[in-house]
């Protein structure tokens, strides 16, 4: 019998029914893209009120588009860290109501497995034990994964996720939100080799990731200290084409370098990885040939199942197997501090 699963845990409030065998029998995404367009950022209370707005119809449409009725369902599984603060809580009180109105036991889901589990859903062969690596608008961490379940942090960021100095960079160049697919676009036109930007941290010995730095690089290539105005820059074509490129380089050369480095000090020869930024094309091309190389195997999932999504809450089967639910007072955590 299938389970309904709930992600709301920043900007995107989706839903999806997927069966015991992990078939996707209806799944729905509402994105606030346009919500947050005009302020270069996710803005956290605009995005609680738009998935108030937003989830029981996302729900009723994956509901209908399975064809499932609520007495039909196994569980309901929620996202319920890490992620805003706001937009956890909707996901999660109304995953609760729903456990109580439907008679339905409740599964907690951590996004960030969550992501990584997506590429599991792409493959047809067990992806882990693995190292992930989850690089997303909040996160960019590294795992050893033994199973679905059983993950120890390696490291992750110490300041910035990887996504959110795309979408900053975006913001300087004035390139729109979210900024990665626009950085991405321009960056495949522009010299990689055009400014020399910090590859911070990567030769040393740890797995954690820094990239405010590069942010701060960045925005002295465009104005120059001291200049806090960003619209009034005319920037030519071919300039932000080569920032974006060499930026790009510099995030990715960091990415590639330090998950293949945990594949060899941990005998891993699987590598798996997760996240907005995983949608990112240099990335995916980088990892697969620096993989090949040293003979790892790169699962990463398809662009749409890399953003956020709720078939990736498929994850909750895997709880469920090991009969791992969820109290009616579980708690969002929003989880600002590292390790998760
Ligand atoms: O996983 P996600 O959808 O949401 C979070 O959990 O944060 O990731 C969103 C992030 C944004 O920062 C977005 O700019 C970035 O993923 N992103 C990309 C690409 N597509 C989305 N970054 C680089 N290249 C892309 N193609
Ligand atoms: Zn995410």
């Amino acid at each position: 019998m299938p389970i309904l699963t709930i992600e709301s845990t920043c900007d995107e409030t989706a839903a999806a029914v997927i069966d015991d065998d992990g078939a996707v029998l209806g799944d729905c995404i509402a994105t606030q893209d346009e919500l947050h367009e005009r302020f270069r950022g996710v803005v956290p209370e605009i995005a609680a009120r738009a998935h108030l707005e937003r989830i029981l119809p996302v729900i009723d449409t994956a509901m209908t588009k399975a064809g499932v009725a609520p007495k039909n369902l196994t569980a309901i599984a929620v996202a319920d860290r890490p992620g805003l603060a706001g937009s956890l809580l909707v996901g999660v009180v109304a995953a609760k109501t729903l456990a109580v109105a439907w008679q339905k036991p409740l599964v907690a889901v951590n996004h960030l497995h969550a992501h990584l589990y997506a590429c599991q859903m792409a493959e047809a062969t067990p992806v882990y034990p693995c190292i992930g690596l989850v690089v997303s608008g909040g996160h960019t961490s590294l795992y050893r994964c033994e199973s679905p379940l059983d993950l120890e942090y390696l490291g992750g960021t110490i300041d910035d996720a990887a996504g959110e100095a795309f979408d900053k960079v975006a913001a300087m160049l004035s390139l729109g939100f979210p900024g990665g697919p626009a950085v991405s676009k321009l960056a495949a036109t522009g010299n990689r080799k055009a400014y020399a930007f910090p590859r911070s941290m990567l030769n040393e010995p740890h797995y954690n990731f820094s990239f405010s730095g590069l942010k701060t690089a960045v925005r002295y290539a465009i104005v120059g200290p001291g200049q806090q105005d960003f619209s009034k820059l005319n920037i030519d074509q071919k300039t932000k084409a080569d920032v974006c490129a060499s930026f790009e380089a510099a995030v990715i050369d960091t990415l590639v370098g330090k998950s293949i480095r945990a594949t060899q000090e941990f005998c891993c020869d699987r590598l798996v990885v997760g996240g907005g930024v995983a949608a990112n094309a240099y990335l995916r091309d980088q990892l697969g040939n620096a993989a090949q190389s040293c003979g790892v195997d790169v699962a990463i999932a398809p662009p749409e199942m890399c953003t956020d999504n709720a078939v990736m809450g498929a994850i909750a089967l895997e709880k469920i197997k090991e009969g791992q639910y969820a109290d009616l007072d579980l708690d969002i955590t929003a989880g600002l501090q590292r390790g998760f």
